[in-house]
């Protein structure tokens, strides 16, 4: 990771330096952008190496699931399965300030990763015209959580993206204030009932409107200040095998989760290795796919290495001590 002294460079967002964010994002870099709400801090939502960055530049402790961007309803719906009431409520708001948690589409190019292993998807199609043409030129959804370092105020001006993330951006495209400064309404359209997860950018009297009928409160959503308990996201995915942390060595019949080639293993046992040489982003990158991977060999148990702490290491370790909880 860069030193914190480095500066994150600000550029006026016209359509050179939106080309050039498209690039950076198609490379595997991240790139805030305004969004008529707040600043967002995006990635290529397809790339896990790339939303493993993100995670890393907002020093946040877990994985939180992430809004995937899009730039027009054919995008949409290749991500997420959308019922009648979140074709209603993606007619009437989008491109606009709601965000609609809808099941992943089988079509869906969205990494694991970015939705923290959940079987859902948080679709987004911002009104902002930077946000649309950095998306579009990108070519791919754009996985952004709000600018700010975990645990601050989401930032509705480029300065305050640069204030609270330093170096660790490659580039902040200036567009001036946030027209709306609140975070997006975000409405989980899972099964017959809608349900209000968060309040935000549009007033839950104009939903129902649309909707026809009033519009249940459902299980909020964690943000970066308030994480809420992991029972309560209750798909998250768990693994059907038991998980021993800190393994050294694999017993027989287990399977392995290593770190940097730590876990001594019998040569015919399945052993991954989140990342040989070592570094924290990949195996941030690597998790959720290599956990369903060892999960799928029907092994009794995962062992898994130990994690160092720093970095990512603290969101890595504490969805290692979920998994392990879960049964
Ligand atoms: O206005 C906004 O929504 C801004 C701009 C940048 O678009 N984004 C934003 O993202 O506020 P973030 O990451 O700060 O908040 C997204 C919220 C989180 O609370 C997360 O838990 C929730 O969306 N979320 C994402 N995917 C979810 C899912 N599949 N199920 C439930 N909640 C989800
Ligand atoms: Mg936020």
């Amino acid at each position: 990771m860069q030193p914190a002294s480095a500066f994150a460079r600000i550029e006026p967002a016209d359509r050179q330096a939106v080309d050039e964010a498209a690039a950076i994002l198609r490379a595997g870099g991240i790139v805030a952008f305004p969004t008529e709400t707040v600043y967002g801090l995006g990635a290529d939502a397809t790339s896990a190496m790339a939303v493993a960055r993100i995670y890393a530049a907002k020093g946040r402790p877990s994985f939180n699931p992430l809004i995937a961007h899009v730039s027009d309803i054919a995008q949409a719906r290749r991500e997420g399965k959308f019922n009648h009431a979140a074709e209603q409520l993606a007619a009437a708001f989008w491109p606009g300030p709601l965000t609609l948690v809808v099941p992943v589409a089988a079509t869906g190019t969205v990494c694991e990763l970015a939705r923290a292993g959940l079987e859902s998807i948080a679709l987004r199609m911002p009104a902002h015209p930077v946000a649309r043409a950095l998306i579009a030129a990108a070519g791919c959804p754009l996985a952004a959580p709000s600018a700010n370092r975990s645990g601050h105020v989401s930032p509705t001006t480029a300065r305050h993206v640069a204030d609270d993330l330093d170096g660790s951006v490659d580039l902040i495209l200036n567009g001036g204030d946030c027209p709306v400064g609140l975070e997006s309404t975000i409405i989980a359209c899972l099964d017959d009932t809608p349900r209000l997860l968060r309040p935000g950018g549009i007033a839950r009297r104009d939903l129902e409107a649309v909707l026809g009928h009033p519009l249940p409160t459902g299980v909020p959503v964690e943000t970066d200040s308030t994480p809420i308990a992991p029972g309560l996201l209750a798909s998250h995915y768990a693994p059907k095998a038991r998980v021993r942390l800190a393994a050294h060595s694999l017993a027989a019949g287990e399977a392995g989760l290593d770190f940097g080639g730590q876990l001594s293993a019998p040569a015919d046992a399945f052993r991954l290795d989140l990342s040989e040489r070592g570094d924290i982003v990949e195996a941030a990158a690597n998790l959720f796919g290599y956990l369903r991977r060892l999960d799928a060999t029907g092994a009794a148990t995962i062992a898994v290495a130990p994690i160092p702490s720093g970095g990512l290491g603290e969101a890595i370790n504490d969805r290692l001590a979920r998994a392990a909880a879960s049964r």
